[in-house]
């Protein structure tokens, strides 16, 4: 039985001993609920691994209470101490080459010589944080491959059994996982989009952001990117004619709405990227659990924040069973 804790003292320090001892709990973020363990643990690390089903080439995020923690383990430069001041703590990693002394275990990142870390905003997390003392390993809690979780519940469902406990911090508020850049070279490098668009980052700390297209082989430099990724239990298009017999429809804006769906979720009616970037994953697992034969997604504008809309969608369409 996988138990859902509420978040008071009593049980966020329970959590922080559990993950101390080097057991894998899942605690909410601002983003996604990931799934944590001990990052200086290799023990805890190949658990996470192990109930993730993860490929051990898909490196993980560590999350740390402040820039000063992080410095433990990986070299800041110039851009990267720019990009911390303007959006830490909140959804944003840096993908940082690791320091002399990381304390890092090696197979958080597949024995590459960069780590990827974050200071997480919310503040469930940041007591977990505080509490455990040590870097906390945490990619999105779902198995590999499937629909990222946004409530505690969703955790339960798709893990059940395979951990002992979900932290519950509510529905996560942005709802989408964090915006990569890459500051392990000479320019920032955006690796995944996010909430924080290369608009924002412009504009806050007067970077200039490069947007990385893959290597000649075509391979992302978030190794992550290349796998199977976000697929709900049902097929899922991007277009919204010819409906079949119980499709599900997922819009935007005041999209005309085509007839012949049996069920229909507006991600954001006044056209807000912001509120639909919130709703994405809740709206995918509610239409899952009401047992549609597929879904149908309405042309989501590709600026801002629709590019990482667009990105998790595009990847959900091509991994659905
Ligand atoms: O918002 C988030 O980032 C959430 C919450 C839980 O913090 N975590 C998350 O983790 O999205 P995950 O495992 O689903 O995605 C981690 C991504 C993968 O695409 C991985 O390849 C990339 O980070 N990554 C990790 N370490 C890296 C490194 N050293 N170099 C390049 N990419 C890295
Ligand atoms: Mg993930």
């Amino acid at each position: 039985m996988t138990q859902i804790l509420q978040p008071t003292e009593r049980d966020i320090k329970l959590v922080a001993e559990k993950l101390r001892r080097g057991e894998v709990v899942a605690v909410p973020t601002e983003t996604v609920y990931g799934l944590a363990g001990d990052a200086t643990n290799a023990h805890a690390v190949e658990r996470i691994f192990f109930i993730k089903k993860r490929p051990p080439k898909n490196p993980l995020i560590s999350h740390y209470l402040d820039a000063k923690a992080v410095q433990q383990d990986g070299v800041m430069n110039g851009a990267a101490q720019k990009l911390a001041q303007a959006f830490w703590p909140g959804p944003l990693t840096l993908v940082l080459p690791k320091s002399r002394e990381c304390r890092i275990a090696k197979i958080v990142s597949d024995g590459l010589s960069t780590i990827a870390v974050r200071v997480p905003a919310h503040p469930v997390m940041r007591k977990v944080l505080a509490e455990a003392g040590r870097p906390l390993a945490a990619p999105s809690a779902n198995p590999s491959g499937r629909l990222s979780p946004v409530s505690a519940m969703h955790v339960k469902q798709d893990l059940e059994g395979k951990i002992a406990f979900v932290l519950d911090g509510g529905q996560c508020e942005v709802g989408l996982e964090s915006t990569i850049v890459d500051v392990s070279g000479k320019e920032p490098v955006i690796l995944r989009a996010g909430t924080i668009t290369v608009e924002d980052i412009e504009a806050k700390t007067g970077l200039k952001l490069a947007v990385y297209q893959g290597d000649s082989k075509g391979a992302p430099k978030a190794p992550g990117m290349a796998f199977r990724h976000y697929a709900p239990r049902c097929p899922l298009r991007l277009t919204t004619d010819n409906p079949i017999e119980g499709e599900g429809l997922l819009t935007f804006d005041n999209a005309p709405v085509p007839k012949g769906f049996a069920t229909m979720l507006n991600l954001s009616p006044s056209g807000d990227l912001e509120e639909a970037a919130a709703n994405l994953f809740r709206y995918l697992h509610q239409l899952e659990e009401q047992g549609v034969s597929r879904i149908a997604v309405a042309e989501i504008p590709n600026v801002g924040i629709g590019i990482a809309i667009n990105e998790r969608l595009r990847k959900a369409a091509e991994s659905a069973v």
